[in-house]
């Protein structure tokens, strides 16, 4: 243990990463590094620290800094969470285990191949389908309205839910948790007129009627969105239809 210029105090850490090159690995691996870190920093510098002074050879994705792009959803000892948003502090011990997101085919290291995620993106249609032709200026929404869908807006499609779900873990095609929260930030958007291509798609067998509420995705979430509940609407919804 020191403490530097700023008097912040430094603690050896190992940090245990979870390797892997398709070109070069038959099979993940796991490596230590020995790193110098204070309780107030973020696993992303400690991260970006060792790929800087100790091992250039580390994939991982990362962006903002700032838990705003989502790209740096890991799972850090034993949770889905964002580097950026994770303070060494917030983890007990000296020992950090680092491990790509479960259940998705990993490129390198830590970064995913998030191909099949974003194809479960597209298919809920993401984007705002109005009947009317766009106004002068914008399509008005009154407060209420727009409560309704607030929490949804929030996410930041990091994946941590869909990748901490038993059922994508189990089904490659299920929809997952965070298709199903966009597709709610539309059917229930009192601008949009899609509603039923939408709970026709959702309501399809790899849709909300295989989520089984186990709320790994709420506890999974950055941003505290209560995911399971949004799904439990939808499955209201498509009754009603
Ligand atoms: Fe953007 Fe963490 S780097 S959310």
């Amino acid at each position: 243990m020191f403490s530097n210029k700023y008097d912040l105090v430094f603690m050896t850490y190992t940090i245990r990463i979870l390797r892997y090159n398709p070109q070069s690995d038959t099979e993940p691996y796991y490596r230590e590094y020995q790193v110098e870190a204070a309780p107030h920093e973020r696993i992303l510098d400690v991260l970006v620290r060792i790929q800087s002074d100790h091992d250039s050879t580390l994939a991982l994705r990362k962006s903002c800094g700032h838990g705003v792009c989502g790209s740096d959803a890991m799972l850090i000892n034993g949770e889905n969470r964002l580097a950026c948003s994770t303070l060494v502090r917030d983890i007990k011990g000296t020992l950090i285990r680092v491990e790509p997101l479960p259940g998705a085919p990993v490129k390198r290291d830590l970064v995913l191949d998030t191909d099949r995620f974003w194809d479960k993106y597209q298919a809920v249609m993401p984007y705002l389908i109005p009947s009317e032709p766009a106004p002068d200026k914008e399509r008005l929404q009154s407060p209420a309205e727009h409560k309704k869908i607030e929490e949804s807006t929030k996410c930041i499609l990091c994946g941590a839910c869909t990748h901490a779900c038993p059922t994508t873990w189990a089904n490659a095609t299920y929809l997952g948790p965070a298709a199903l929260l966009k597709a709610y930030r539309f059917i229930f958007d009192s601008r949009d007129q899609a509603t039923g291509q939408r709970i026709e798609r959702i309501a399809s067998d790899d849709g909300i009627w295989r989520c089984y509420t186990a709320y790994n995705c709420v506890e999974a979430c950055p941003k505290d969105i209560d995911i399971t509940w949004h799904i439990s609407q939808l499955k209201k919804a498509a009754i009603r239809m």
